[in-house]
């Protein structure tokens, strides 16, 4: 590969991995399965690895997914408007390297043995799929609960904790003084089931799988609801730090007999086959289950052996989970609906048979696109194997032939709009077909009014039902349109009282006050998800800077690439979209400000400063600090250009010009002694990769 093709790529997938990340930790909502984000980040590995030049510590290669910032009205939940306390952890709370291929654990297995020369034995355990917790005790009873968070420092869930069933708050027997102990808080199958069929009936969204629903249960605010919840502790790990044993199994059986909740299925192997044994009875067994595993750990026993093997910046040496490939189901396929999106693409849907799958049952599955529905050859009536990813909607990866019914028809897909009648397109390069219809095709109206209200984005309090009265009584076309709705029209509506109306305003008022970052989301820019949003707005401050844009500018922001500039640009230069941007000022919503970077001082403010090369920290990260400096930050040197803040290897092109328009280069080091005493120092380099 062409050191340019790689340099593109990696940033591909560097977001692509960060924005499913933060889906994943901090929304509680993935997008992917665990499968196709393993690939991604192992693929990312592998072109850091050949292309070192490109190294970057911010890459999500490099740091433990983080389940903090979720700051109000983020979460998916009601009642998770909360901001807990962090608290930094003794030891930091890493990641597991991971694998799907028998031949890498084996290689696992060779290292271990070449470093360590023998002597030692393995602990496999199941890999149990909830959200990671780290309990403290301390003379016996629990005094703390924190997440992973960020790996360093994670949220204070201790009064959630202790309202978890099998957690004690007080053990037995002879435990130490004070220790710390880690697992897994998992939700059953069982309590998932009823959760999801709850917020259903209540118009909530449900959760994607029973690990979500336990990470977003364990971060709400009310711990008589986490009562409720019927969550559940696995602990499978003391820091070797913290106790006096000799080995893992030692530790865990004395955790067990303080009265801690520690699973008994693990085994102690002595070698590959042993450990290939385990992992073959489990990938059956694990069905049985009444909660979700996605793997077996393979862990070096001996404590002694761990401090030898040690750390990477991101997960133990002394440990690898093989995963399991995702389960399938078989099952018939009923039906095909077309679903027409909020940008217009259409999305085969099947119905399906009902059927059990991985402790849920599926009734519907994503055809993905109509390339999918030729290369699968599948037909109504067939038999389907189904597997589910990290969608609600699981996948159908392929058709049983044998069991094919006869007389069945290729699947015609529509040449037109199933909600709008206009005829379909699809563009070169593009899998889907699209509805081109954008302004008059009511499910892409409604779909992106109801994306501009979701929680997410501005917040208000109406849902898919309101949006649909909405749109049927000709009160909405865009989301400005929602500013200008009144009390009267509203209680013109069928269902609408005045408590209810009023409430609606209320919102609608209060959302003026969503950050730029949001609102920038809400507007539902193509590819512009909640992570690029924040990175655009914290680079350009204010809209007027990103109309004003070019794609050479946007490419400057980190982790944009040429699909996402390009859809950018062309969104800021449709006159729809200007104009609706000019209404949504005039209501008073948030065009400007960086959001999340808190102001430090003033000492930069009037200052224009373009950024360039490696500094000791990421280049967002300087950027922010010169924000909240009251600082201005722009992506190409110009007259009004302040001083160029130049790192390690600086563009050229960016220096030269500097010289010709007569523009100061500063260093990080002349920068920060601008900042007041100890500002220049708020941001310090990753401490991550010092581990
Ligand atoms: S040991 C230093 N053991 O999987 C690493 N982790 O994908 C200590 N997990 O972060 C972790 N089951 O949240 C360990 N039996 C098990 C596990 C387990 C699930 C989780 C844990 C970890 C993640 C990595």
């Amino acid at each position: 590969m062409e050191t340019s093709e790689a340099r593109q790529r990696i940033e591909e997938l560097r977001a692509v991995l960060n924005e499913n990340s933060r889906r994943y930790y901090v929304d509680n909502a993935p997008t992917m399965s665990d499968q196709e984000f393993d690939t991604l980040m192992h693929e990312l590995e592998a072109l850091e690895a050949q292309f070192p030049e490109f190294y970057s510590p911010d890459s999500p290669t490099q740091r433990v997914g983080s389940d903090l910032e979720s700051p109000v009205g983020r979460n998916a939940e009601p009642g998770t408007g909360v901001e807990f306390v962090k608290r930094a952890h003794r030891y930091p709370m890493l990641s597991l390297g991971n694998t799907y291929s028998i031949a890498e654990v084996e290689e696992f297995a060779a290292r271990a043995d070449k470093l360590l020369e023998g002597g030692f034995t393995y602990c496999c355990e199941l890999k149990f799929d909830g959200t990671a917790i780290c309990l403290t005790y301390t003379d016996g009873v629990l005094t703390r609960a924190l997440t992973r968070g960020d790996g360093l420092q994670g949220d204070d869930v201790t009064e959630n904790a202790r309202r978890i069933s099998n957690i004690p708050v007080r053990l037995h027997g002879d435990y130490p003084a004070e220790f710390e102990i880690r697992g897994e808080v998992l939700m059953p199958f069982a309590s998932f089931e009823a959760l999801n069929r709850e917020r259903e009936d209540e118009g909530e969204s449900p959760f994607a799988n029973p690990r979500n629903a336990a990470s977003g249960s364990l971060k709400l605010g009310d711990p008589s609801e986490v009562a409720r919840r019927g969550l559940w502790c696995t602990l499978y790990h003391i820091p070797a730090q913290s106790v006096p044993f000799e080995t893992h199994d030692e530790a865990l059986t004395k955790a067990a007999s303080w009265g801690l909740p520690v699973s008994d299925a693990r085994r102690l192997c002595r070698n590959i086959s042993e450990i290939r044994a385990f992992i073959d009875h489990w990938d059956t067994a694990r069905r049985d289950l009444p909660f979700a595993t996605d793997g077996i750990v393979i862990k070096i026993n001996e404590l002694q052996a761990q401090r030898t093997l040690g750390y990477t910046a991101k997960s133990p040496r002394w440990a690898v989970a093989y995963k399991f490939k995702a389960e399938q189901a078989c099952t018939k396929l009923l039906s095909i609906d077309y679903q027409v999106g909020r940008t217009g693409a259409v999305t085969p849907v099947a119905n399906l048979e009902p059927v059990q799958l991985g402790g849920t049952v599926v009734k519907r599955a994503t055809l993905v696109n109509q390339d999918q529905i030729e290369a699968l050859d599948i037909r109504v009536g067939d038999s389907v194997y189904v597997e589910k990813g990290g969608e609600i909607i699981p996948k159908i990866t392929g058709v049983n032939l044998s069991l094919r019914p006869a007389g069945s028809v290729v699947p015609a897909f529509p040449a037109v709009c199933p909600d709008c009648g206009t005829p379909l397109l699809r563009q070169e390069g593009e899998a889907k077909w699209f509805c081109p219809n954008q302004d008059g095709c009511p499910m892409q109206i409604k779909g992106r009014i109801l994306h501009f209200i979701g929680r997410k984005a501005m917040n208000v309090l109406a849902g898919e039902a309101s949006v649909e009265q909405f749109y049927n009584a000709g009160l909405v076309r865009t989301p400005a349109d929602l500013y200008d709705i009144n009390k009267y029209q509203l209680m013109s509506l069928e269902g609408w009282q005045d408590r209810s109306a009023q409430r609606f305003l209320d919102s609608l008022a209060v959302s003026v006050d969503v950050p730029f970052e949001r609102v920038l989301f809400a507007l539902g820019i193509r590819f512009v998800g909640e992570t690029t949003a924040r990175d655009l707005a914290r680079h350009f401050g204010d809209i007027d800077s990103l109309a004003a844009a070019s794609v050479e500018d946007l490419l400057e922001v980190a982790e944009v690439g040429d699909v996402i500039a390009r859809s950018v640009y062309d969104y800021m230069h449709n006159p729809a979209h200007q104009e609706e941007i000019t209404r949504l000022k005039a209501k008073g919503l948030r065009f400007s400000g960086a959001g999340a970077a808190e102001s430090l001082s003033d000492s930069l403010a009037g200052k224009t400063v373009v950024v360039s090369g490696n500094f000791s920290v990421s280049r967002d990260a300087i950027k922010e600090l010169i924000v909240s400096h009251g600082g201005k930050c722009s992506s190409s040197v110009s007259g009004s250009t302040s001083f160029l803040l130049a790192g390690t290897k600086p563009g050229p092109e960016k220096l030269r010009k500097c010289q010709q328009l007569g523009i100061p280069v500063r260093s990080e080091e002349e920068f920060r002694r601008m900042l007041p005493e100890d500002a220049g120092s708020a941001v310090e380099p990753d401490q991550l990769t010092l581990f």
